[in-house]
């Protein structure tokens, strides 16, 4: 026994950056953008704070689990980062939910919602009378480069969310890192002591080599996906959906290319959110519940990709 979803819940920030918006500033184009990615525009938090869209999120799943705050035994963020280091994203969420219970943030970057899940599984598997909130937050618009035209235009805002309780839905799952600075790298403040001197200066903001990340997420999606179909006891064929992780339309393409799985499965958001990092998966899993496309019986699998290197993937199957 492990866990089912018993509700979902996601929120994107009001404003929308178009790729045409982007050139007001950025050597771009439209047409370089969505040929290289898919992207035609993302949401930017600038009214919002990222304690305000995880709230939103969660306080959706939360009513779509029909289960008031003060019913969660955990709170688990995946984000890289919330408004402050500490307290924790997942702490600052239990309290303004009036929720009661242990809280924490887990970064395994665009992987973190999958990564979430695992975290979760491992709880059931002690106490199985569990209802845990998985709340997957990212404002990416924080940690670019917005002078980096490489980078910048890939990503957008957003939360994801999901309540866990007791159940059978999770059939399999599969977690990998690969310690990578160079490929994808957020560099942070290195302190200020006096005895500090002559230290280089990092931009604290998101370097990244696109062609390596591009190649290692093709064949992690391809890997990841054979794993956690074979451990399930299903084929690629049995799958109805794939949640891929919103990185680029062409990255997921030529997976299902690869894995000679039609891109009609693939359900996709990248168009106008972008790369939302941890949320990007739980975004699209809330549209297609909010959407009624899953149904007890459906089976869906999740893959994600992310900085660390970070991969994981997992096979549902609704209830
Ligand atoms: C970043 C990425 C879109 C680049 O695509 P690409 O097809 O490799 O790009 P190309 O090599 O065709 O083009 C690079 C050229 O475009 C230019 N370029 C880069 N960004 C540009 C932009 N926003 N607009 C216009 N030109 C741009 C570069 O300067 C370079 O020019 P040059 O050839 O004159 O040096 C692609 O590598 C990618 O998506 N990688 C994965 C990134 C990712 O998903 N990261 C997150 C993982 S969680």
């Amino acid at each position: 026994m492990s866990f089912s979803i018993i509700g979902t819940g996601s929120a994107l920030p009001k404003t929308i950056q178009t790729n045409e918006d982007l050139t007001e500033f950025l050597e771009t184009s439209n047409e370089w953008i969505v040929s290289r990615t898919g992207i035609e525009a993302r949401h930017i938090c600038v009214e919002e704070s990222i304690l305000d869209i995880a709230l939103d999120a969660s306080l959706n799943a939360l009513d779509n689990a029909q289960l008031k705050p003060q019913d969660l035994d955990l709170i688990i963020c995946p984000t890289l980062g919330g408004d402050t280091v500490t307290p924790s994203l997942a702490c600052l969420v239990e309290k303004e939910l009036g929720a009661a219970c242990p809280s924490f943030d887990l970064n395994a970057a665009c992987s973190g919602f999958v990564y979430g899940l695992d975290v979760a599984d491992a709880y059931f598997s002690r106490n199985k009378q569990m209802k845990i909130l998985v709340i997957a937050v990212d404002a990416m618009s924080k940690l670019v480069n917005w002078k980096d035209r490489a980078t910048a235009v890939l990503f957008g805002d957003g939360a994801g969310a999901a309540v866990l309780s007791s159940g059978d839905d999770l059939k399999a799952i599969h977690l990998t890192a690969v310690g990578n600075q160079h490929a994808l790298c957020i560099p942070w403040q290195k302190g200020n002591h006096p005895l500090l001197r002559n230290q280089e200066t990092l931009l604290p903001y998101l370097k990244m080599d696109g062609s390596e990340v591009y190649r290692f997420a093709v064949s992690a999606i391809c890997k990841d996906l054979k794993i956690v179909v074979k451990e399930a006891g299903i084929t690629l064929d049995d799958l109805d959906y794939v949640i891929p992780h919103q990185a680029n339309l062409r990255i997921i393409e030529s997976a299902a290319k690869r894995l000679k799985i039609p891109m009609e499965k693939f359900v996709l958001q990248v168009s106008f959110c972008g790369n939302t990092s941890a949320a990007s998966i739980p975004l699209v899993l809330d549209e297609m519940n909010r959407q009624g496309k899953l149904i007890p019986g459906t089976r869906i699998a999740l893959t994600a990709f992310g900085g660390g290197l970070t991969t994981g993937a997992c096979i549902l199957e609704w209830s």
